[in-house]
């Protein structure tokens, strides 16, 4: 007989990193904390579950792909290779989403463009108040939206305040739709850029990783729309790269935003553009 425990060893020796090998034994024998079934006896489903994920995640699969899901702030998220995997800089800028849109007064509506897993909208979902929130979530991928469905359907009575739509950027939501708060995590990487890992290139949807010779057409795209989707005083919060700073602080004046902050990631980069709408009566 082969225990839990011991398959996590035997695992852990294979993949040469026992918390990944932890995860997918965890995943492989559906037991969530694991801790709690280490010195269970392990059925021949089980490890030929595990065989065939250790198998993928030689072969340089993401290991979030081969888990099919990954933790984001306080969701457990399905994700495949249909949807980017949720980074932790993405975190922040929901949360600075989650801190605008709670701060409003009455009934708060955002929008999340680019949605992918549906972890940024999602997120707002479940953490601001049930009552007078409404999230809209859109993304172009029918495939990316069949994935935030699928999350959509996992978090329970918030699911009820948000709508999700097909639609290029602003092209398809309804004219009418004023937020408090837009956010989005778009693609910002230059088409040619060799900075990639190749496993992100080689895994990760390329419509969610480029956008544009200088990485910039999204950003540009949603800068330039976004006021008119906006309320008065509402808030545009964007991820960026790393050096898009400046480009996005430019296009942010250029089309009336005020108030405009870049904010570092935990590293220190400068990865967050925020701007406020200004007032239709300035
Ligand atoms: C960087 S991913 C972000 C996914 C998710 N919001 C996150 O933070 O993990 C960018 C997303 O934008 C979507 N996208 C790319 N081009 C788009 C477009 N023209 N209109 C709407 N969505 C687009 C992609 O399908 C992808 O899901």
């Amino acid at each position: 007989m082969t225990t839990v425990r011991e398959l996590v060893e035997s695992t852990a020796a294979i993949v040469g990193d026992r918390n990944h090998a932890r995860w997918l034994v965890e995943v492989a024998v559906s037991a969530d904390p694991l801790d709690e079934v280490l010195d269970d006896e392990v059925t021949e489903r089980m490890v030929a579950h595990l065989d065939v994920m250790v198998g993928r995640y030689r072969t340089g699969e993401p290991l979030q792909y081969v888990l099919g899901r990954w933790a984001f702030r306080h969701l457990d998220l399905f994700v495949d290779e249909r949807v980017l995997i949720p980074r932790p800089e993405t975190e922040e800028v929901a949360g600075i989403a989650v801190e605008f849109a709670r701060a409003v007064d009455g009934e708060r509506t955002v929008i999340d463009l680019g949605t992918g897993s549906g972890a940024i909208g999602l997120s707002l979902a479940t953490e601001l108040p049930l009552d007078g929130t409404s999230i809209w979530m859109t993304d172009v991928s029918s495939d990316a939206l069949a994935v935030a469905q699928a999350n959509l359907a996992g978090i329970g009575r918030p699911a009820r305040n948000v709508t999700i739509i097909q639609s290029r950027w602003f092209d398809d939501v309804p004219q009418e739709l004023q937020a408090d708060v837009i956010v989005s995590n778009p693609p910002y990487i230059a088409a040619n850029s060799e900075a990639v890992d190749r496993s992100v290139d080689r895994h990760e949807p390329a419509i969610a990783l480029y956008s544009g010779v200088d990485g910039l057409d999204a950003i540009r795209e949603i800068i330039e729309n976004a006021g008119n989707y906006l309320k008065s005083n509402g808030t545009l919060v964007l991820e960026i790269g790393f050096d898009q700073a400046d480009a996005a602080r430019g296009l942010l004046t250029q089309h009336g935003f005020i108030d405009i902050e870049i904010r570092q990631d935990v590293f220190g980069n400068d990865r967050i553009a925020i701007g406020r709408w200004r007032s239709h009566a300035v």
